[in-house]
Protein backbone atom coordinates (compact mmCIF):
# COMPACT_ATOMS: atom_id res chain seq x y z
CA UNK A 1 0.00 0.00 0.00
CA UNK A 2 1.52 3.31 -1.52
CA UNK A 3 2.29 6.02 1.17
CA UNK A 4 -0.82 8.75 1.48
CA UNK A 5 -3.03 6.98 -0.54
CA UNK A 6 -6.48 5.70 0.57
CA UNK A 7 -7.18 2.01 0.65
CA UNK A 8 -10.33 2.95 -1.36
CA UNK A 9 -13.10 5.80 -2.58
CA UNK A 10 -15.37 5.20 0.61
CA UNK A 11 -12.61 6.28 3.33
CA UNK A 12 -12.02 9.15 0.90
CA UNK A 13 -15.15 10.58 2.84
CA UNK A 14 -15.47 13.26 4.60
CA UNK A 15 -13.02 16.02 5.73
CA UNK A 16 -14.51 18.99 4.35
CA UNK A 17 -13.93 21.96 4.41
CA UNK A 18 -15.03 24.84 6.40
CA UNK A 19 -15.43 28.44 4.34
CA UNK A 20 -16.29 31.71 5.55
CA UNK A 21 -18.96 33.51 3.13
CA UNK A 22 -17.43 37.18 1.73
CA UNK A 23 -19.75 38.95 -0.61
CA UNK A 24 -23.14 37.60 -0.86
CA UNK A 25 -24.45 38.28 3.29
CA UNK A 26 -22.96 41.34 3.61
CA UNK A 27 -26.30 43.17 4.47
CA UNK A 28 -26.24 41.24 7.98
CA UNK A 29 -23.42 41.80 10.55
CA UNK A 30 -23.46 38.14 11.98
CA UNK A 31 -20.47 36.04 9.98
CA UNK A 32 -21.76 32.85 7.97
CA UNK A 33 -19.61 30.01 7.21
CA UNK A 34 -20.61 26.49 5.21
CA UNK A 35 -19.44 23.83 5.46
CA UNK A 36 -18.66 22.55 1.96
CA UNK A 37 -19.91 18.85 1.55
CA UNK A 38 -20.10 18.64 -2.40
CA UNK A 39 -15.94 17.99 -1.47
CA UNK A 40 -16.88 14.25 -0.64
CA UNK A 41 -16.03 11.95 -3.45
CA UNK A 42 -19.35 11.34 -4.75
CA UNK A 43 -20.86 15.09 -4.37
CA UNK A 44 -22.81 15.13 -1.40
CA UNK A 45 -23.08 14.32 2.44
CA UNK A 46 -24.87 11.67 1.35
CA UNK A 47 -21.70 9.96 0.45
CA UNK A 48 -21.48 9.60 4.33
CA UNK A 49 -24.90 7.79 5.37
CA UNK A 50 -24.42 5.88 2.32
CA UNK A 51 -21.27 4.35 3.53
CA UNK A 52 -22.47 4.53 7.39
CA UNK A 53 -25.89 2.68 6.46
CA UNK A 54 -24.39 0.26 4.47
CA UNK A 55 -21.75 -0.38 6.88
CA UNK A 56 -24.26 -1.09 9.80
CA UNK A 57 -26.33 -3.37 7.50
CA UNK A 58 -23.38 -5.74 7.10
CA UNK A 59 -22.84 -6.04 10.73
CA UNK A 60 -26.36 -6.09 11.52
CA UNK A 61 -26.51 -9.03 8.51
CA UNK A 62 -29.81 -6.92 7.15
CA UNK A 63 -27.09 -6.74 3.84
CA UNK A 64 -25.48 -10.24 2.78
CA UNK A 65 -23.13 -10.85 0.50
CA UNK A 66 -24.43 -10.69 -3.00
CA UNK A 67 -27.16 -9.07 -1.73
CA UNK A 68 -29.05 -6.12 -3.92
CA UNK A 69 -29.28 -2.65 -1.63
CA UNK A 70 -32.41 -1.30 -2.73
CA UNK A 71 -33.60 2.27 -2.11
CA UNK A 72 -36.45 5.25 -3.17
CA UNK A 73 -33.90 8.42 -3.62
CA UNK A 74 -33.54 11.77 -4.46
CA UNK A 75 -29.99 10.88 -6.24
CA UNK A 76 -27.30 11.81 -3.69
CA UNK A 77 -27.93 9.37 -1.44
CA UNK A 78 -28.12 6.83 -4.41
CA UNK A 79 -24.38 8.23 -5.10
CA UNK A 80 -23.21 7.18 -1.60
CA UNK A 81 -24.68 3.93 -1.73
CA UNK A 82 -24.00 3.28 -5.71
CA UNK A 83 -19.96 4.31 -4.50
CA UNK A 84 -20.26 1.88 -1.58
CA UNK A 85 -21.24 -0.96 -3.45
CA UNK A 86 -19.32 -0.57 -6.58
CA UNK A 87 -15.98 -0.68 -3.58
CA UNK A 88 -17.60 -4.07 -1.94
CA UNK A 89 -18.92 -5.38 -4.71
CA UNK A 90 -23.01 -5.25 -4.79
CA UNK A 91 -25.92 -4.62 -6.68
CA UNK A 92 -28.14 -1.57 -7.05
CA UNK A 93 -31.75 -0.47 -7.41
CA UNK A 94 -32.46 2.85 -7.40
CA UNK A 95 -36.32 4.40 -7.06
CA UNK A 96 -37.00 8.15 -8.13
CA UNK A 97 -39.64 10.33 -8.63
CA UNK A 98 -39.77 11.79 -11.85
CA UNK A 99 -39.05 15.61 -11.39
CA UNK A 100 -34.87 14.89 -10.57
CA UNK A 101 -32.52 15.96 -12.61
CA UNK A 102 -31.26 14.07 -15.62
CA UNK A 103 -27.79 14.31 -14.14
CA UNK A 104 -28.64 12.35 -10.99
CA UNK A 105 -30.25 9.76 -13.01
CA UNK A 106 -27.65 9.40 -15.78
CA UNK A 107 -24.96 9.65 -13.22
CA UNK A 108 -26.63 6.44 -11.39
CA UNK A 109 -27.40 4.42 -14.25
CA UNK A 110 -23.00 5.08 -14.81
CA UNK A 111 -22.53 3.48 -12.19
CA UNK A 112 -24.12 0.55 -12.97
CA UNK A 113 -27.51 0.71 -11.22
CA UNK A 114 -30.92 -0.31 -12.25
CA UNK A 115 -32.98 3.19 -12.08
CA UNK A 116 -36.69 3.11 -11.34
CA UNK A 117 -38.29 6.52 -12.35
CA UNK A 118 -41.84 7.24 -10.58
CA UNK A 119 -44.44 10.19 -10.75
CA UNK A 120 -43.54 13.11 -8.37
CA UNK A 121 -47.39 14.18 -7.71
CA UNK A 122 -48.96 11.06 -6.06
CA UNK A 123 -49.60 10.91 -2.79
CA UNK A 124 -46.88 8.89 -0.97
CA UNK A 125 -49.62 5.65 -0.31
CA UNK A 126 -50.16 5.70 -3.78
CA UNK A 127 -48.46 2.45 -5.42
CA UNK A 128 -46.63 4.07 -8.40
CA UNK A 129 -45.09 6.83 -5.74
CA UNK A 130 -41.53 6.16 -4.98
CA UNK A 131 -42.06 4.84 -1.32
CA UNK A 132 -44.26 2.18 -2.56
CA UNK A 133 -42.38 0.82 -5.44
CA UNK A 134 -38.94 0.82 -3.40
CA UNK A 135 -41.20 -1.47 -0.63
CA UNK A 136 -42.58 -3.27 -3.04
CA UNK A 137 -39.06 -4.25 -5.12
CA UNK A 138 -37.53 -4.84 -1.52
CA UNK A 139 -40.30 -7.18 -0.42
CA UNK A 140 -40.47 -9.12 -4.10
CA UNK A 141 -36.81 -9.26 -4.84
CA UNK A 142 -35.10 -11.91 -2.65
CA UNK A 143 -31.71 -11.32 -0.96
CA UNK A 144 -32.44 -7.86 -1.12
CA UNK A 145 -31.77 -5.07 1.65
CA UNK A 146 -33.99 -1.87 1.05
CA UNK A 147 -31.98 0.97 2.93
CA UNK A 148 -34.99 3.48 3.59
CA UNK A 149 -33.11 6.67 4.23
CA UNK A 150 -36.20 8.17 5.80
CA UNK A 151 -36.72 6.02 8.72
CA UNK A 152 -33.51 3.97 9.06
CA UNK A 153 -31.78 5.68 12.40
CA UNK A 154 -28.42 5.17 11.12
CA UNK A 155 -29.01 8.34 8.92
CA UNK A 156 -28.92 10.66 11.99
CA UNK A 157 -26.28 8.13 13.56
CA UNK A 158 -23.88 9.11 10.81
CA UNK A 159 -23.76 12.63 11.68
CA UNK A 160 -24.52 12.19 15.34
CA UNK A 161 -21.14 10.26 14.91
CA UNK A 162 -19.29 11.81 11.85
CA UNK A 163 -20.17 15.21 10.66
CA UNK A 164 -20.93 16.18 13.89
CA UNK A 165 -17.94 15.30 15.80
CA UNK A 166 -15.29 16.53 12.55
CA UNK A 167 -17.27 19.89 12.76
CA UNK A 168 -16.33 20.28 16.21
CA UNK A 169 -13.34 19.44 15.78
CA UNK A 170 -12.55 21.64 12.90
CA UNK A 171 -13.91 24.41 14.70
CA UNK A 172 -13.50 23.94 18.75
CA UNK A 173 -17.39 24.86 19.04
CA UNK A 174 -16.39 28.17 17.71
CA UNK A 175 -20.22 29.22 16.25
CA UNK A 176 -23.16 30.17 17.94
CA UNK A 177 -26.02 28.88 15.17
CA UNK A 178 -25.98 25.68 13.26
CA UNK A 179 -28.34 25.85 10.12
CA UNK A 180 -28.89 22.74 7.31
CA UNK A 181 -31.88 22.37 4.67
CA UNK A 182 -33.86 19.60 5.43
CA UNK A 183 -35.29 16.50 4.52
CA UNK A 184 -35.38 13.07 5.56
CA UNK A 185 -34.25 14.97 9.13
CA UNK A 186 -30.81 12.74 9.74
CA UNK A 187 -28.61 16.14 9.13
CA UNK A 188 -29.86 18.07 11.41
CA UNK A 189 -30.84 15.98 13.97
CA UNK A 190 -27.78 13.79 14.09
CA UNK A 191 -25.63 17.05 14.01
CA UNK A 192 -28.40 18.78 16.22
CA UNK A 193 -28.24 16.43 19.19
CA UNK A 194 -24.31 16.21 18.85
CA UNK A 195 -24.27 19.81 19.50
CA UNK A 196 -26.53 20.37 21.91
CA UNK A 197 -24.63 17.80 24.27
CA UNK A 198 -21.26 19.55 23.84
CA UNK A 199 -22.66 23.31 23.49
CA UNK A 200 -25.11 24.18 25.65
CA UNK A 201 -25.74 27.35 23.57
CA UNK A 202 -26.00 26.57 20.70
CA UNK A 203 -29.32 27.19 18.11
CA UNK A 204 -30.29 24.57 15.65
CA UNK A 205 -32.11 26.52 12.76
CA UNK A 206 -33.61 24.15 10.16
CA UNK A 207 -34.01 25.68 6.97
CA UNK A 208 -37.49 23.99 5.14
CA UNK A 209 -39.38 25.08 2.17
CA UNK A 210 -42.23 26.51 0.72
CA UNK A 211 -45.15 23.48 0.28
CA UNK A 212 -43.28 21.00 2.27
CA UNK A 213 -44.94 19.88 5.45
CA UNK A 214 -41.69 19.53 8.10
CA UNK A 215 -41.36 23.17 9.97
CA UNK A 216 -45.05 23.66 10.05
CA UNK A 217 -45.34 20.06 11.74
CA UNK A 218 -42.14 21.62 14.28
CA UNK A 219 -44.04 23.98 15.01
CA UNK A 220 -47.27 23.10 15.39
CA UNK A 221 -47.78 19.17 15.90
CA UNK A 222 -50.10 19.37 13.05
CA UNK A 223 -49.95 17.88 9.39
CA UNK A 224 -50.49 20.41 6.78
CA UNK A 225 -51.59 19.85 2.93
CA UNK A 226 -47.93 19.26 0.85
CA UNK A 227 -47.99 21.42 -2.03
CA UNK A 228 -45.26 21.20 -4.96
CA UNK A 229 -42.24 22.88 -5.12
CA UNK A 230 -39.11 22.55 -7.39
CA UNK A 231 -36.42 22.44 -4.63
CA UNK A 232 -34.71 18.98 -4.37
CA UNK A 233 -33.38 17.39 -1.39
CA UNK A 234 -35.20 19.93 1.21
CA UNK A 235 -38.95 19.43 2.41
CA UNK A 236 -40.57 16.51 2.78
CA UNK A 237 -44.87 15.53 2.04
CA UNK A 238 -44.57 13.54 5.61
CA UNK A 239 -42.13 13.38 8.91
CA UNK A 240 -39.59 11.16 8.37
CA UNK A 241 -38.33 8.53 11.46
CA UNK A 242 -35.10 10.46 11.56
CA UNK A 243 -36.60 13.42 12.61
CA UNK A 244 -35.35 14.58 16.48
CA UNK A 245 -37.58 17.93 17.04
CA UNK A 246 -36.46 18.42 20.72
CA UNK A 247 -33.06 19.26 19.45
CA UNK A 248 -34.25 21.71 16.69
CA UNK A 249 -35.15 25.02 18.19
CA UNK A 250 -36.13 26.77 15.27
CA UNK A 251 -37.29 27.12 11.67
CA UNK A 252 -37.13 29.44 8.44
CA UNK A 253 -39.22 28.61 5.65
CA UNK A 254 -38.07 29.64 2.05
CA UNK A 255 -39.29 29.62 -1.61
CA UNK A 256 -38.18 27.94 -4.86
CA UNK A 257 -37.01 30.95 -6.82
CA UNK A 258 -35.40 33.09 -4.08
CA UNK A 259 -32.95 29.74 -2.96
CA UNK A 260 -32.58 29.51 -6.98
CA UNK A 261 -31.34 32.68 -7.36
CA UNK A 262 -28.85 32.60 -4.03
CA UNK A 263 -27.21 29.30 -5.30
CA UNK A 264 -26.15 31.19 -8.57
CA UNK A 265 -24.97 34.04 -6.22
CA UNK A 266 -23.21 31.87 -4.45
CA UNK A 267 -21.35 30.79 -7.09
CA UNK A 268 -20.81 33.90 -9.07
CA UNK A 269 -19.23 35.87 -5.58
CA UNK A 270 -17.98 33.42 -3.73
CA UNK A 271 -16.72 30.73 -6.02
CA UNK A 272 -18.60 28.38 -4.04
CA UNK A 273 -20.75 25.69 -6.84
CA UNK A 274 -23.24 24.07 -4.67
CA UNK A 275 -26.59 22.75 -5.54
CA UNK A 276 -30.23 24.49 -4.70
CA UNK A 277 -30.70 23.24 -1.15
CA UNK A 278 -27.81 25.77 -0.50
CA UNK A 279 -28.69 28.60 -1.72
CA UNK A 280 -32.25 27.74 0.78
CA UNK A 281 -30.01 27.68 3.46
CA UNK A 282 -28.25 30.57 2.92
CA UNK A 283 -31.45 32.40 2.29
CA UNK A 284 -32.51 31.26 5.65
CA UNK A 285 -29.45 31.77 7.67
CA UNK A 286 -29.91 35.73 6.19
CA UNK A 287 -33.50 35.47 7.43
CA UNK A 288 -32.70 34.08 10.66
CA UNK A 289 -29.33 36.50 11.67
CA UNK A 290 -31.88 39.17 11.14
CA UNK A 291 -34.57 38.40 13.77
CA UNK A 292 -31.10 38.13 16.26
CA UNK A 293 -30.18 40.97 18.73
CA UNK A 294 -26.40 40.65 18.25
CA UNK A 295 -24.09 39.10 15.59
CA UNK A 296 -23.42 35.33 15.55
CA UNK A 297 -21.67 33.22 13.81
CA UNK A 298 -23.43 30.80 12.02
CA UNK A 299 -22.53 27.48 10.40
CA UNK A 300 -24.29 26.01 7.50
CA UNK A 301 -23.69 22.55 6.00
CA UNK A 302 -23.88 22.89 2.02
CA UNK A 303 -24.78 19.32 1.19
CA UNK A 304 -24.35 19.06 -2.79
CA UNK A 305 -22.47 19.87 -5.29
CA UNK A 306 -23.94 22.61 -8.67
CA UNK A 307 -22.84 19.43 -10.92
CA UNK A 308 -26.30 17.49 -10.60
CA UNK A 309 -27.79 21.23 -11.70
CA UNK A 310 -26.25 22.03 -14.57
CA UNK A 311 -29.47 21.53 -16.86
CA UNK A 312 -31.70 23.66 -14.16
CA UNK A 313 -30.16 25.94 -11.85
CA UNK A 314 -27.25 26.80 -13.61
CA UNK A 315 -28.81 27.17 -16.93
CA UNK A 316 -30.51 30.56 -18.02
CA UNK A 317 -33.17 28.80 -20.64
CA UNK A 318 -34.49 26.52 -17.74
CA UNK A 319 -34.41 29.61 -15.12
CA UNK A 320 -35.99 31.62 -17.43
CA UNK A 321 -38.64 29.30 -18.61
CA UNK A 322 -39.73 29.03 -15.01
CA UNK A 323 -39.79 32.68 -14.15
CA UNK A 324 -36.85 32.65 -11.58
CA UNK A 325 -34.55 35.15 -13.23
CA UNK A 326 -34.74 38.54 -11.74
CA UNK A 327 -33.99 41.64 -12.78
CA UNK A 328 -33.72 45.23 -10.78
CA UNK A 329 -35.33 46.95 -13.51
CA UNK A 330 -38.63 46.09 -12.50
CA UNK A 331 -40.68 48.23 -14.97
CA UNK A 332 -43.36 48.31 -16.98
CA UNK A 333 -42.83 48.04 -20.23
CA UNK A 334 -44.84 50.73 -21.80
CA UNK A 335 -42.76 52.87 -19.15
CA UNK A 336 -39.59 51.69 -21.42
CA UNK A 337 -41.15 52.66 -24.99
CA UNK A 338 -42.27 56.04 -23.70
CA UNK A 339 -38.19 55.90 -22.14
CA UNK A 340 -36.95 55.19 -25.78
CA UNK A 341 -39.25 57.51 -27.15
CA UNK A 342 -41.33 55.07 -29.36
CA UNK A 343 -44.41 56.04 -30.49
CA UNK A 344 -45.46 52.40 -31.80
CA UNK A 345 -45.48 54.19 -35.34
CA UNK A 346 -44.81 50.48 -36.00
CA UNK A 347 -44.56 49.11 -39.71
CA UNK A 348 -46.64 46.00 -40.71
CA UNK A 349 -47.74 44.13 -43.41
CA UNK A 350 -50.99 42.41 -44.35
CA UNK A 351 -51.39 38.57 -44.71
CA UNK A 352 -52.89 38.84 -48.33
CA UNK A 353 -49.78 40.74 -48.82
CA UNK A 354 -46.82 38.87 -51.11
CA UNK A 355 -42.87 38.08 -50.36
CA UNK A 356 -42.22 41.02 -53.07
CA UNK A 357 -43.99 43.50 -51.29
CA UNK A 358 -42.42 42.69 -47.50
CA UNK A 359 -39.14 42.78 -49.29
CA UNK A 360 -39.96 46.36 -50.36
CA UNK A 361 -41.24 47.35 -47.25
CA UNK A 362 -38.02 46.41 -45.18
CA UNK A 363 -35.75 47.76 -47.82
CA UNK A 364 -37.12 51.34 -48.21
CA UNK A 365 -38.20 51.86 -43.96
CA UNK A 366 -34.21 49.80 -43.05
CA UNK A 367 -35.99 47.10 -41.30
CA UNK A 368 -35.11 43.18 -40.76
CA UNK A 369 -38.85 42.09 -39.00
CA UNK A 370 -42.06 42.50 -40.68
CA UNK A 371 -45.06 41.88 -38.10
CA UNK A 372 -47.87 40.45 -40.63
CA UNK A 373 -51.66 41.19 -39.66
CA UNK A 374 -54.92 39.73 -40.53
CA UNK A 375 -57.63 42.43 -41.48
CA UNK A 376 -58.81 42.18 -37.62
CA UNK A 377 -55.08 43.49 -37.20
CA UNK A 378 -54.19 40.05 -34.57
CA UNK A 379 -50.67 39.55 -35.28
CA UNK A 380 -50.55 36.32 -37.47
CA UNK A 381 -46.46 35.85 -38.14
CA UNK A 382 -43.19 37.59 -38.54
CA UNK A 383 -41.70 37.75 -41.75
CA UNK A 384 -37.96 38.26 -41.23
CA UNK A 385 -35.20 39.15 -43.25
CA UNK A 386 -33.27 36.18 -41.77
CA UNK A 387 -35.37 33.62 -42.84
CA UNK A 388 -35.65 35.32 -46.64
CA UNK A 389 -32.16 35.16 -47.65
CA UNK A 390 -31.77 31.29 -48.02
CA UNK A 391 -35.01 30.65 -49.66
CA UNK A 392 -35.17 32.98 -52.09
CA UNK A 393 -31.27 32.40 -53.12
CA UNK A 394 -32.19 28.93 -53.58
CA UNK A 395 -35.39 30.06 -55.83
CA UNK A 396 -37.80 28.50 -53.72
CA UNK A 397 -39.49 32.01 -53.01
CA UNK A 398 -41.10 34.31 -55.77
CA UNK A 399 -41.87 37.76 -55.68
CA UNK A 400 -45.55 36.84 -56.10
CA UNK A 401 -45.90 34.14 -53.23
CA UNK A 402 -47.93 35.14 -50.15
CA UNK A 403 -45.87 36.64 -47.53
CA UNK A 404 -46.98 33.72 -44.93
CA UNK A 405 -44.11 30.95 -46.30
CA UNK A 406 -42.08 33.15 -45.29
CA UNK A 407 -43.33 33.22 -41.56
CA UNK A 408 -40.79 32.76 -38.70
CA UNK A 409 -42.10 32.05 -34.94
CA UNK A 410 -39.18 33.44 -33.41
CA UNK A 411 -41.22 36.03 -31.80
CA UNK A 412 -42.91 36.35 -28.51
CA UNK A 413 -46.00 38.88 -27.99
CA UNK A 414 -46.17 40.38 -24.61
CA UNK A 415 -48.45 43.49 -23.37
CA UNK A 416 -47.61 46.95 -22.50
CA UNK A 417 -48.15 46.19 -19.22
CA UNK A 418 -46.22 42.76 -18.23
CA UNK A 419 -42.50 43.76 -16.88
CA UNK A 420 -39.17 44.55 -18.67
CA UNK A 421 -38.25 41.28 -17.50
CA UNK A 422 -40.65 39.37 -19.28
CA UNK A 423 -38.88 40.52 -22.45
CA UNK A 424 -35.48 40.18 -21.47
CA UNK A 425 -36.33 36.42 -20.66
CA UNK A 426 -38.32 36.66 -24.29
CA UNK A 427 -35.32 37.74 -25.54
CA UNK A 428 -32.85 35.08 -24.50
CA UNK A 429 -34.59 32.53 -26.90
CA UNK A 430 -36.80 34.45 -29.30
CA UNK A 431 -35.22 37.57 -31.77
CA UNK A 432 -38.23 40.27 -31.07
CA UNK A 433 -40.75 41.01 -28.70
CA UNK A 434 -44.29 42.31 -30.31
CA UNK A 435 -44.95 44.56 -27.82
CA UNK A 436 -49.46 44.24 -27.85
CA UNK A 437 -52.09 46.38 -25.91
CA UNK A 438 -55.57 44.88 -25.63
CA UNK A 439 -54.30 42.28 -28.08
CA UNK A 440 -53.38 44.92 -30.86
CA UNK A 441 -49.97 45.17 -31.97
CA UNK A 442 -48.25 48.22 -30.91
CA UNK A 443 -44.52 48.18 -31.06
CA UNK A 444 -41.34 45.83 -31.53
CA UNK A 445 -38.70 45.54 -28.76
CA UNK A 446 -34.93 44.22 -29.72
CA UNK A 447 -32.39 43.29 -27.60
CA UNK A 448 -30.57 46.52 -28.81
CA UNK A 449 -33.91 48.62 -27.35
CA UNK A 450 -33.26 46.72 -23.99
CA UNK A 451 -29.34 47.45 -23.82
CA UNK A 452 -29.94 51.17 -24.79
CA UNK A 453 -32.61 51.54 -22.32
CA UNK A 454 -31.13 49.66 -19.45
CA UNK A 455 -27.52 51.67 -20.68
CA UNK A 456 -30.15 55.02 -20.24
CA UNK A 457 -31.09 54.16 -17.12
CA UNK A 458 -27.09 53.36 -16.01
CA UNK A 459 -27.90 49.55 -15.96
CA UNK A 460 -24.47 48.45 -17.22
C1 LIG B 1 -29.28 18.24 -1.86
C2 LIG B 1 -29.82 17.91 -0.50
N1 LIG B 1 -29.98 18.91 0.37
C3 LIG B 1 -30.49 18.67 1.60
C4 LIG B 1 -30.88 17.42 1.99
C5 LIG B 1 -31.47 17.24 3.37
O1 LIG B 1 -30.68 16.51 4.25
P1 LIG B 1 -31.32 15.49 5.26
O2 LIG B 1 -31.99 14.42 4.46
O3 LIG B 1 -30.18 14.96 6.06
O4 LIG B 1 -32.32 16.24 6.08
C6 LIG B 1 -30.74 16.36 1.10
C7 LIG B 1 -31.21 15.02 1.45
O5 LIG B 1 -31.81 14.33 0.66
C8 LIG B 1 -30.18 16.62 -0.18
O6 LIG B 1 -30.02 15.62 -1.08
Amino acid sequence: MMKGAKPNVVEAIGGTPIVKLNHIANEIESEIYVKLEYMNPGGSTKDRIGAYMLDQAVKEGTLKPGGTIIEGTSGNTGVGLAMWAAVHGYKCIFVLADKQSKEKIDNLRAFGAKVVVCPTNVEPEDPRSYYSVSKRLAETIPNSFYVNQYDNLHNRMTHYTWTAPEIFEQTQGDFDVFMAGVGTGGTISGCGKFFKEKMPNVKIVGVDCEGSIVAHYAKTGEYCEAKSYVLEGVGEDFIPENYDFDNIDDWVVVGDKESFLMTRRLLKYEGIYAGGSAGAAIVGAIRYAKTLKEPKKILILLHDSGNRYASKIYNDDWMSDNGYLDSSFNVQISEVLEDLNKKGDITSILDKATIGEAINIMDSKGISQLPVLNSNGEIVGLCSEKNLVKPVLMGEFQKDDNVSLAYTNNYKIVDRNELLENVANALLKKDVALVTDNGKLVDILTEIDVLQYMSSKGGI
